[in-house]
C-alpha cells in the first residue's frame, strides 16, 4: 500500500536530519570601544552590548573568549571629529589603539575593522563633502585608503569598508598591496541598504548624519538587481567576500548572492534587528528562542559568515543544537 506519511522527527532523529546548524566559528561579534577611562557601560539602545574603554578591554575580551567567539569587529566611538575624519586614520586613533590592545591580550581572535568615516566626521557622513553638501566619491577614496592602511598597520587581520563609495575596494586593495599587506583580505559591505534598522547603532557609535540621509550612497531597499550588480563590481575590484546588510529584511538578497557568486557571503544582522528582538524578549513578548530562530534564518538563506550582536547569546543554543 502506498504510504505518504513523513518521517516523524523526534529526539535524536530530529537532530540527525537538521539541515542548518550554526557554529561559533562563523559568527563575528562587533564591539564598541570608547575614549575615556574605566568604562564598561551598557548601551541604552542595545541591551547587553557595552561601550568599553581601552583600559577595560581585557574584561570584555575575556568574556568574548569565554563564549567561544572567534571573530570580532571593532568600532570606535570618539568626540574627536573634523571634516575629513582625521581620527579615523591616525596611528593613535581609537580603533588603532584598540586593535593593538586586543592583539596584546590574545592571539585567538580574528580582528576585523570597519573602514568608514561617519564616526569621525563632524557632519556624520561617510565621506568628504563638496560645497553643495554632497559626498564627493573620488575625494573620499584616498581617505579610505589611509584608514584601511592604518588598521592593517595596527595589526587588523581583515578590513571591512562600509562606506559604499564606488571604487573603494580597488583603492584599498592597491594601498594594502603597495605596503606589503597582500594577505589582508577585504570584506566588502557590497549591498548596504539605506535602512532604518541602523538606528540603535547610530546612537551607539554617535554616527547619525547631522543633516540629510545616506540615500546618495546607500542602496534603495526596493532594489534586488542593483544589489547583485554592487556585489559583482566589488568582486571585480578584488573583494574577498561580499556583504549584505541588513540581514533579516534582505534574506532574498543573501540567497541570490550565494547562488550567483563564488566568494563567501557575509550577512550583517544589524543593531535594529538585534534590539527589536532583545527588547521584545525582555518585555516577555517573545520567547528567548526567537534569537536563535532569527539568526538561523540568515544561515538558511545562505550566509557563510554572520556579524551579530547575538553572538554571546547564541553560544548556549549552539552547544545544544
Ligand atoms: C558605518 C556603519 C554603520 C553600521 C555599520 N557600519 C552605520 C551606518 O551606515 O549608518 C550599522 C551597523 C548596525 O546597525 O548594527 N557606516
Amino acid at each position: 500500500m502506498k504510504r505518504t506519511r513523513r518521517l516523524r522527527k523526534t529526539g535524536i532523529i530530529r537532530d540527525l536530519v537538521r539541515e542548518t546548524r550554526l557554529s561559533m566559528k562563523e559568527l563575528v561579534y562587533p564591539i564598541f570601544v570608547i575614549e575615556g577611562q574605566d568604562i564598561r557601560r551598557e548601551i541604552p539602545s542595545m541591551p547587553d552590548v557595552y561601550h568599553v574603554s581601552i583600559d577595560r578591554l581585557d574584561e570584555e575580551i575575556q568574556d568574548i573568549l569565554n563564549h567561544d567567539i572567534q571573530n570580532i569587529m571593532i568600532f570606535g566611538v570618539t568626540d574627536k571629529k573634523d571634516s575629513c575624519a582625521t581620527e579615523a586614520f591616525v596611528e593613535d586613533g581609537i580603533v588603532q589603539r584598540a586593535v593593538r590592545r586586543v592583539k596584546e591580550i590574545t592571539d585567538r581572535l580574528t580582528v576585523i575593522t570597519d573602514v568608514c568615516m561617519c564616526e569621525y566626521t563632524d557632519h556624520g557622513h561617510c565621506g568628504i563633502l563638496d560645497k553643495d553638501g554632497y559626498v564627493n566619491n573620488d575625494a573620499t577614496l584616498k581617505y579610505l585608503q589611509k584608514v584601511a592602511l592604518s588598521h592593517a598597520q595596527a595589526g587588523a587581520d581583515m578590513v571591512a569598508p562600509s562606506d559604499m563609495m564606488d571604487g573603494r575596494v580597488a583603492a584599498i586593495r592597491e594601498i594594502l598591496d603597495e605596503n606589503g599587506f597582500v594577505n589582508i583580505p577585504i570584506m566588502a559591505y557590497s549591498a548596504k541598504y539605506a535602512s532604518s534598522f541602523y538606528g540603535p547603532f547610530r546612537d551607539a557609535a554617535d554616527s547619525a548624519p547631522s543633516f540629510g540621509d545616506r540615500k546618495q550612497y546607500q542602496m534603495d531597499p526596493a532594489n534586488y538587481r542593483e544589489a547583485m550588480l554592487e556585489c559583482e563590481l566589488d568582486i571585480e575590484e578584488g573583494a574577498d567576500m561580499i556583504m549584505v546588510k541588513p540581514a533579516l529584511a534582505y534574506l532574498d538578497v543573501i540567497k541570490g548572492a550565494k547562488e550567483r557568486f563564488g566568494v563567501p557571503v557575509v550577512a550583517y544582522n544589524v543593531s535594529g534587528e538585534y534590539s527589536m528582538v532583545k527588547f521584545a524578549v525582555s518585555q516577555g513578548l517573545l520567547n528567548e528562542d526567537a534569537i536563535y530562530e532569527s539568526v538561523q534564518s540568515i544561515k538558511r538563506a545562505g550566509a557563510d559568515i554572520i556579524i551579530t550582536y547575538f553572538a554571546k547569546d547564541l553560544k548556549k543554543y549552539i552547544d545544544r543544537y
